[in-house]
Order: structure tokens, then C-alpha cells, then sequence
């Protein structure tokens, strides 16, 4: 089979690293890819938002199988795109469609189709710049800290948690009259503020049948101690050692099930992943958001953990027949840290030369944004590589990828050395 990863992190070097070891998979390309998908894959130098050329390479090299990796594309619709195009039709797309994908492309969307279905979550109500002082109001029923949200894609930094109500005031207007995140603000989501530590499930779905991945913890903050701005995630671990099998079974019975029969009865079509982003308010859980794809950089620490040939459970996917597929998962820890380019999330350089790739050996090297320049690697993004390790406790696992780390650098590479701290 011809197989196509759309994307070009961390997080689709791994799905490329995954699909390349199936014996079902004859060739692979990635658009546009990495140093790392180049190594293992074809990549081709397109737009994961220019579905025409999509359709071109698709056409040009038989490929019968599309995995979309990040949002963007799905929430654009690609695979409606694929469905309405009689050349594309019988190719399978492993992403929802343009209508499901609007739980991660609008926050209110997922708030309703939460309390539709009763799925736990966050108190809330949505405002536009028409009713801009109804928001300030509501803001003044709650009790800080206050929580903002952009409803639109708003590349992770849509979500203003603030303490002050003066400023959360200002912020509204900001996001609603000032169109702060352009479009993406003209209407806001204010939620209660959850208090608890957070997590992140993963589920793959065709629609009907599910199977649950192991859950991961990101680090989403640039600084060590979770401190400072946010940025697309610093590093990840799994299994999050306090999930207990009494909590997975919480958020199974009470979400994951809920979420996919919801789906359903919506008549919203999904095959394709879905991320939950947990948060464990005492002993239950509670969703705060849906991505419609996997996390970057949970798919590093997750998919290295899947025994499971993924080419079979994709096609499992796309023929429906997910139910017939057993998903074995490795009992051992693996974990992630990423090296970003001094800077990072703010302004940083590009085109730095990375060293020591070659002398990697207990750890998995996955590029994200770094590129290839003459035969050398060089940095070509903010998060430039993951380095994935496996533990029989996720301790052992991150002691392994810090010490692989020692073995390589760039000018300014910077890592958080505290991955884990929390558990
Ligand atoms: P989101 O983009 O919805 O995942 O929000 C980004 C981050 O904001 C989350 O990872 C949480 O850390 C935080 N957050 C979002 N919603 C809430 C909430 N209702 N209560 C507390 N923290 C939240
Ligand atoms: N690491 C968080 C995300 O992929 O959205």
C-alpha cells in the first residue's frame, strides 16, 4: 500500500516511524516533511492546506491512503475534499470530516456538543461583540481565577487565564472588539475554572467502535516548575502514572463512550483520532477541550508504545471494522523531551547546524522542526526534536533522554531539564 502522511513535526516523523516498520506499507511519502521523514520516507514539498496539490501527488504516485496530522487541513475540510472528487473517493482518509472537525475548530461547538450529550466539563457561556456587556456580567458571577477562550483555531494561544476581573474585563474586549486573535475571537467561550492536574486520552475511532491509547502528560509551559508562556508542548510521558484502571474507567464510561455515540447520533462522520484533554477535579474526570487529531508531543511518547501494526489499524478504521482489531500496548514507560531553538516561543534563529545525531543510541530521535541543508541537519523551527526514550518506570525513560541529550547540540538549544517533576 502507498501511504501519505500529511504534516511535518515531531508528531508525523512518528507516525512515519510507525507506519514504515508495517509490512503493509510499500512506500511512503510525507508532505511536506522533515529531516527525520526523509530519512525513512519521500517527502514532497507541499502545503498540508493546498489540496489541489494534494490531489496531484496523490494521483502522481497511487496513493491510497491519506493520514492527516495536524488541524489545520481537517478543519479546511480535506476529507470532504477527497469524498467529492471522483478521482479521490476511494482513497482513505484517516481524519474527521470538515463538520466533526469543529469540535476542536470551534470551542462553543464542543461545549454544545458536550452538554448535548452530558459529558463532563466546565460551566459555560459564549458571547459575541454584541453582547460584549452581558460577558462583562457573567464575569462578575464568577470568582477568579477567569478563563477566556477564543472560539476559533487560534494556533494554541486562544485560552487567556487571568485573575483580576478588571483585566479579564479588558481582555473580552480586546478579544471581541479588538479582534485580538482576528477572527478566531469574534466570539468567546468564559468558563469556570477547573482546578486539578491535567492529562490527555486517545482514541481512535471509525465511527462506531473505538479503542482507547494509552494516556500521555504534556508540558505545555516553556520554563521548568510549569512556568512562562506557552508553547505547542516541551515534552511528554506515558502512561501518567496516576491515571488509575478506576480513572480510565471513569473516563471511558463517561466520556470516551459518550463522546463517540455522540458522534454518531450527531450523524458528525469520524474516523480518524480524537484527543481529549482531561482535568482530574478530585477523583473525576472533566474534559477542557477535543483535538481532532493526535497530540504533538503525545504521539511521541504514545505511538512509540503501540505493538500494533498501525497500517492494519488505519485500514481497520477505514472499513469500519475497528471492532476486529486487538490493540497490545508496551507495558513500559516511554517518555519525550523536546529541544527547541533558544527563543522559543518568541523570535529564534533558524539554520543552525545540530551535532551528535550519530552517537544517539538508548533514545529515539524524532525531528520535528529541523530540515536537511547539503547533507547536514540543521534547525528549521521553534520545537526542533524530540528525543524518546522507553523505562520500565517513566523515570528510568526520561533519565535516558536527558542522557542522549547530553550527546547533542545547536547554538541556543534549550530543553526543560524537569520533565516529570510533577508525578
Ligand atoms: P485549551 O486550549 O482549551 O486546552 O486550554 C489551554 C490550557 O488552558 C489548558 O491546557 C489548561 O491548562 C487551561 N484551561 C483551559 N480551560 C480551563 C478551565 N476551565 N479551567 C482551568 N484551566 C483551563
Ligand atoms: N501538545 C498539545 C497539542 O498537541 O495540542
Amino acid at each position: 500500500m502507498k501511504i501519505l502522511v500529511l504534516g511535518s513535526g515531531g508528531r508525523e516523523h512518528t507516525f512515519a516511524w510507525k507506519i514504515e516498520q508495517s509490512p503493509l506499507c510499500d512506500k511512503l511519502f510525507v508532505a511536506p516533511g522533515n529531516s527525520g521523514t526523509s530519512e525513512i520516507a519521500t517527502n514532497i514539498n507541499i502545503n498540508v492546506t493546498d489540496f489541489e496539490a494534494i490531489k496531484k501527488s496523490v494521483l502522481e504516485h497511487h496513493i491510497e491512503m491519506v493520514i492527516v496530522g495536524p488541524e489545520d487541513p481537517l478543519v479546511q475540510g480535506v476529507h470532504d475534499f477527497f469524498l467529492a472528487d471522483p478521482d479521490l473517493k476511494n482513497v482513505a482518509v484517516i481524519g474527521p470530516q470538515k463538520a466533526a472537525a469543529e469540535l476542536e475548530g470551534s470551542k462553543e461547538f464542543a461545549k454544545e456538543f458536550m452538554i448535548r450529550h452530558q459529558i463532563p466539563t466546565a460551566a459555560y457561556q459564549s458571547f459575541t461583540p454584541d453582547n460584549v456587556e452581558e460577558g462583562y456580567q457573567f464575569l462578575e458571577t464568577l470568582k477568579p481565577p477567569y478563563v477566556l477562550k477564543a472560539d476559533g483555531l487560534a494556533a494554541g494561544k486562544g485560552v487567556l487565564i487571568l485573575n483580576d476581573l478588571e483585566e479579564a474585563k479588558a481582555e473580552l474586549k480586546s478579544m471581541l472588539i479588538d479582534a485580538k486573535f482576528g477572527n478566531a475571537s469574534s466570539k468567546v467561550v468564559i468558563e469556570e475554572f477547573l482546578d486539578g492536574i491535567e492529562l490527555s486520552c486517545f482514541v481512535l475511532t471509525d465511527g462506531t467502535n473505538y479503542k482507547v491509547l494509552p494516556t500521555a502528560k504534556d508540558y505545555k509551559r516553556i520554563g521548568e516548575g510549569d512556568t512562562g508562556l506557552n508553547t505547542g508542548g516541551m515534552g511528554a510521558v506515558s502512561p501518567v502514572p496516576f491515571a488509575t484502571q478506576n480513572f480510565l474507567d471513569k473516563i471511558e464510561n463517561r466520556i470516551v463512550k459518550p463522546t463517540v455515540e455522540g458522534l454518531k447520533k450527531d450523524k458528525l462522520p469520524y474516523v480518524g483520532f480524537i484527543f481529549i484533554g482531561l482535568i482530574k477535579v478530585g477523583n473525576d474526570p472533566k474534559v477542557i477541550e477535543y483535538n481532532v487529531r493526535m497530540g504533538d508531543p503525545e504521539t511521541e511518547a504514545v505511538l512509540p508504545r503501540l505493538k500494533t501494526d498501525l497500517v492494519e489499524v488505519f485500514n481497520a478504521m477505514a472499513k469500519g471494522t475497528l471492532d476486529n482489531i486487538s490493540i497490545e500496548i508496551d507495558d513500559r514507560a516511554a517518555t519525550t523531551v523536546m529541544l527547541v531553538s533558544g527563543g522559543y516561543p518568541e523570535a529564534y534563529e533558524k539554520g543552525k547546524v545540530i551535532t551528535g545525531l550519530e552517537l544517539v543510541e538508548d533514545s529515539i530521535v524524532f525531528h520535528a522542526g529541523a530540515k536537511t541543508d547539503n547533507k547536514t541537519v540543521v534547525t528549521n523551527g521553534g520545537r526542533v526534536m524530540a528525543i524518546t526514550s522507553y523505562g520500565n518506570t517513566y523515570k528510568e525513560a526520561i533519565k535516558k533522554s536527558y542522557q542522549s541529550i547530553e550527546k547533542l547540540s545547536f547554538d541556543k538549544m534549550y530543553y526543560r531539564k524537569d520533565i516529570g517533576f510533577d508525578l
